[in-house]
């Protein structure tokens, strides 16, 4: 059987590799040796994980602490990327909000989307062109369980992980002609920072990191598109059955009553 090496290329391009599943896809494609250019902002993050997988796995790995809700963090990229051939590109960085959209900041809001939506769609579209001229690539894609039906109390988020989601598996479809295996990856709650920065809770059967990074590298090349965890794969069959109607106020009274418990726990 090929390695994975073999099969994309000898670069991968994580985007959120600070911590979380991010990191979590760094380690794993490190024990694959393929070198890694690692995106998030914290730049001692990147470089104490650079340390780490070069001196433990012996390839090169590039830290490049860089916003990716810039205008221009394109160009800010390529100066670290420069001749390197990424042929594993993982959009993962992302974060989420929760509360009522109309008292949220719009600032936060729309850097949500901004990285959430826009960064991947740049990132793809500049690293998949050369993919498709060397006849291989990976792609995946970071949606969620709440990609699956709108989510109120959690709008925005929701949405921008719909994209996520529609965006791979469209995406699957356009460029397998070319060999490009793409992949939207859809975890439920999972224990990382993310819980901390949109103020929510994971649910009542957390996933680690590692079991969705298993999920994907298990699904990639496989399929269009994958839920990580048994239980999470049930809800989001069971939603097909249901009325969109019906679906958005069930997820909306489930998320309300999480979101109303935090709140009155912080003020308590
Ligand atoms: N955890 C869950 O329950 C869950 C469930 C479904 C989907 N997901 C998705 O999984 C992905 C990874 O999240 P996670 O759970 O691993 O959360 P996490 O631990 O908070 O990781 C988020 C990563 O994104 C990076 N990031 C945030 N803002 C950034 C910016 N402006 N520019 C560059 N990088 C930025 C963070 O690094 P810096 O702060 O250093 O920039 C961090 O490395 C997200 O797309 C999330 O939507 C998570």
């Amino acid at each position: 059987m090929k390695s994975l090496k073999d099969k994309y290329g000898d670069w991968a391009l994580i985007t959120g590799a600070s911590s979380g599943i991010g990191e979590e896809f760094a380690r794993s494609f490190a024990k694959e040796k393929i070198n890694l250019i690692l995106v998030a902002r914290r730049k001692e993050r990147l470089d104490n994980l650079s340390e780490e997988l070069k001196t433990k796995h012996e390839i090169d790995v590039i830290a490049a602490p860089i916003d990716l809700i810039k205008d221009n963090f394109l160009n800010e990229l390529k100066t670290y990327v420069d001749n390197r051939e990424v042929g594993i590109l993982i959009n993962n960085a992302g974060f989420g909000s929760n509360g009522e959209f109309v008292n949220n900041d719009p600032q936060t809001e729309a850097d949500m989307v901004r990285l959430n939506c826009v960064a991947p769609t740049i990132l793809t579209h500049h690293f998949v062109r050369p993919m498709v001229k060397r006849g291989k690539g990976a792609i995946i894609f970071l949606g969620s369980v709440v990609a699956f039906q709108p989510t109120p109390y959690m709008t925005t988020y929701s949405a921008s992980k719909a994209f996520n989601s529609f965006m791979g598996d469209s995406l699957w479809y356009e460029l397998k002609k070319y060999n490009i295996d793409v992949l939207s990856l859809n975890p439920g709650g999972t224990e990382t920072e993310f819980q901390r920065i949109a103020n929510s809770s994971t649910g009542p059967v957390p996933r680690t990191a590692e079991q969705v990074v298993n999920t994907a590298m298990n699904a990639l090349g496989k399929k269009p598109s994958v839920v990580d965890g048994s239980i999470n794969k049930v809800l989001v069959v069971a939603s097909r059955f249901i009325s969109r109607r019906l679906i958005v106020i069930i997820a909306g009274a489930i998320v309300n009553s999480l979101y109303k418990k935090k709140r009155i726990k912080n003020l308590s």
